[in-house]
């Protein structure tokens, strides 16, 4: 039974415990049910629901997100919590989520623990509460701190509860507090639909508005949420339950929905994965990084977040001293944010050695220098000779190859690729790249090194750039050839913008620098490479401008005292090298530009799984949202494709293919989910 009922004297105690994962889903529900029938017959005077272990319950099973909705539903359950001939007390015991916390809002009173949480995570998966969270909430603690926890999907502790007065009292053990409240003073807590609609809040509403504007753009949930949660105010209870569930159900099933629980699911199985992995050795407790650039030193920082001892290696004097005061930095940037870490203590906590001599042994040493094949092998060398054969060798590079990197290596079977973004200290995701000699068990302390920094591990094999940058790279050049045949760059930009991508892909190249990906072309040879498409617009740049992007003050934009804005002088050089080709330049709209990205962002991605680089279509998706700012409600490009259609997808790849076959080839694993009518996910699963 996921809800057992204990009756002892005239008190019922209901408890929640329904594992895995103790959600919300129809087995909980009709058990629920039963036990409320079962304690309405036995006439006790007061009963009280908890939940088990830390939670109390964790929100609504995403499994049952786009199946229709089956009785008993919430909305009826809450309605008979609340209209219960006797009170019934929510003992609060940990997590409060979701349809677990409209569910306590369905009782008379609440009394968490010290460490309970509670969130409304709906709007996060394209949702509103869909049980009365809308209504009840702003009944309980007004307009303005409803709007933050079910627009913004605030999470807050108890603490902020019961200031909020969200929770009417805070107790080590709630359900022992629940049984000794005295009637008298349990008759006091109304429950909270017969309480006074809130007042109107305009300035909080505006505010709100404002903020999902801002943070949420693209998305339709909050604004449904924040009308709802304002609505409360002039709406009978009545009337506000019916709407919120006439838009829950509106949304439910959604392209967003579907979209955003896709990627909450894919995050969870790769969490689950890398945990399940299970090291046979114990954590890494200490680390080298080498080079404290950019990378190298939000990486030391990271590590040293978590109580990992750090050495940093540099390669001179001058170099160190400017790798200590990136490490200063970092440390006073956290003072800033207000976490409480002395910026002072950055010097001290992570020292900065030149070379290799009497280097502390390390469980892992991460390389981050240059991006050239010939120094990192030297830097590997030196690694191994300083270090343990035990130390794990990882790489931080962004394109070279890994089978090339560990050659000569004692132990190969403990060199990996550890791809980290930048900020590396901010940013989630890693690529964890297994090389051909890659052993699970150095996979697997590595995946448990990325979870516990809090990232999001995905997993790729060897090839160039490994997924994300693969991606970048042909979904670049497919904006590019639109560049040639008629698009301005603040064209594409536009377009890909509004599509929701976080900057187009030339605002991108302006800010990180036009030399990176021209030194890229350069290493892959494309000018003479029949077997691509060569677009030489963006080298043209490098060479005969010396426009490098934001750091030259100009790029494929202007940078002025107006901001960004589009180049003429880049204009002409665009429209000139169509004419150098014998193309007549025509237009296009955002809607083509849009589905030509996205085309090659899927082809390059079937390719990648055709090859068996990344192991799932989600796995690509998490890659593309949390390395180059692909907007999570729409799924991620493999998810795109698959609800549009993957047929869709191979007609308009051959019809590109019939005017430029170089740039479109048909990955054969496209004919064959079409053919044979499976998803991406099986066919990945049998390659
Ligand atoms: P960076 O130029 O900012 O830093 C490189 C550092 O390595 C410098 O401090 C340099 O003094 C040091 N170094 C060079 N040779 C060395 C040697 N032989 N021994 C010790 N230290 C040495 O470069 P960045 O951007 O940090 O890139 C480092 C690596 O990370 C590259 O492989 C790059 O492809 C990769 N990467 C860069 C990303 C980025 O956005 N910048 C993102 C992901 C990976």
């Amino acid at each position: 039974m996921s809800a057992r009922t204990e009756i002892s004297g005239d008190v019922a105690l209901i408890t929640i415990d329904n594992p895995p994962l103790d959600t919300m889903n129809i087995t909980l529900r009709k058990d629920l049910v039963a036990a409320l029938d079962a304690v309405e017959a036995a006439a006790v005077q007061r009963v009280i629901l908890t939940g088990s272990g830390g939670t109390f319950v964790a929100g609504a099973d995403v499994k049952e997100g786009d199946a229709p909705p089956d009785v008993p539903s919430m909305p009826e359950i809450i309605a008979r919590i609340e209209g219960f001939p006797v009170p019934v007390i929510a003992a609060i015991n940990g997590v409060a989520l979701g349809e677990g916390l409209e569910l306590a809002l369905g009782c008379r009173m609440r009394i968490a623990t010290p460490d309970a949480t509670f969130a409304f995570p709906a709007v996060s998966l394209g949702l509103v509460p869909g049980a009365g969270g809308t209504q009840r909430l702003p009944r309980l603690i007004g307009i303005g701190p409803a709007l933050e926890l079910i627009a913004q999907g605030r999470t807050i502790g108890s603490d902020a509860a019961i200031k909020l007065g969200l929770v009417d009292a805070v107790e080590a053990d709630p359900v022992a507090a629940a049984r000794t409240i005295a009637p008298s003073a349990l008759s006091e807590y109304p429950a909270v639909s017969a309480r006074p609609a809130p007042a109107a809040d305009d300035d909080a509403v505006s505010s709100a508005v404002a903020t999902a504007s801002r943070k949420q753009r693209g998305q339709v949930a909050p604004a449904r949420a924040i009308a709802l949660v304002a609505d409360s105010a002039r709406l009978s209870m009545a009337e506000g339950l019916a709407a919120e569930r006439a838009a829950f159900l509106e949304l439910r099933g959604s392209e967003q929905n579907l979209a955003l629980q896709h990627v909450f699911c894919a995050e969870r199985a790769a969490n689950a994965r890398s945990r399940g992995l299970g090291a046979a050795s114990g954590p890494l407790a200490t680390a080298v990084v080498v080079g404290g650039g950019t990378m190298g030193a939000g990486i030391a920082y990271a590590l040293d977040t978590i109580g990992i001892r750090v050495t940093l290696v540099e390669v001179d004097d001058a170099a160190a001293a400017r790798t200590r005061a990136n490490v200063i930095r970092l440390f006073d940037d956290a003072v800033k944010r207000g976490k409480a870490r002395a910026a002072s203590a950055g010097e001290a906590r992570i020292p900065v050695v030149v070379g290799y001599d009497g280097l502390p042994a390390a469980d892992i040493a991460i390389e981050a220098v240059f991006e050239d094949l010939a120094v990192k092998r030297q830097v590997f060398a030196a690694l191994d000779a300083a270090l343990p054969e035990t130390t794990i060798l990882a790489t931080n590079t962004s394109y070279l190859d890994p089978n090339r990197l560990n050659e000569g290596l004692r132990a190969p079977q403990r060199f990996v690729g550890l791809h980290f973004f930048s900020p590396a200290h901010v940013m989630k995701l890693v690529e964890v790249i297994r090389a051909r000699a890659t052993a699970p068990e150095t996979l697997a302390r590595v995946l448990e090194l990325a979870t516990r920094l809090g990232k999001l591990p995905v997993l790729a094999g060897v090839c160039d750039g490994f997924i994300g940058n693969r991606i970048l790279t042909r979904y670049r050049q497919a904006c590019d050839v639109m560049l040639i045949e008629g698009a301005l760059p603040d064209q594409v930009d536009a377009a890909l913008r509004e599509f929701g991508m976080a900057m187009g892909p030339y605002e991108v190249q302006d800010l990180s620098g036009l030399d990176i990906a021209y030194a890229n072309r350069k290493r892959l040879g494309w000018r003479d490479n029949p077997a691509i498409r060569y677009i030489p617009i963006a080298d043209r740049i490098v060479e005969e401008t010396g426009r490098l992007g934001r750091k030259t003050g100009a790029g494929w934009y202007d940078y002025g005292s107006s901001g960004q804005t589009p180049s003429a002088r880049i204009n002409a050089l665009v429209e000139a090298e169509s004419g150098r080709a014998g193309i007549t330049r025509r237009s296009f709209g955002p809607d083509e530009i849009v589905a030509r990205a996205m085309a090659a962002m899927a082809s390059e991605g079937l390719a990648i799984l055709q090859e068996g680089i990344a192991d799932s279509p989600a796995d690509i998706d998490l890659v593309l949202i949390h390395g180059y700012g692909f907007p999570r409600w729409r799924g991620g490009p493999m998810h795109m494709a698959e609800r549009a259609g993957l047929a869709a997808l191979l007609a308009r790849l051959e019809r590109l293919a019939v005017e430029d076959p170089l740039s479109w080839p048909i990955p054969e694993i496209l004919r064959r989910a079409v053919t044979e009518g499976r998803s991406l996910t099986e066919l990945a699963r049998t390659e």
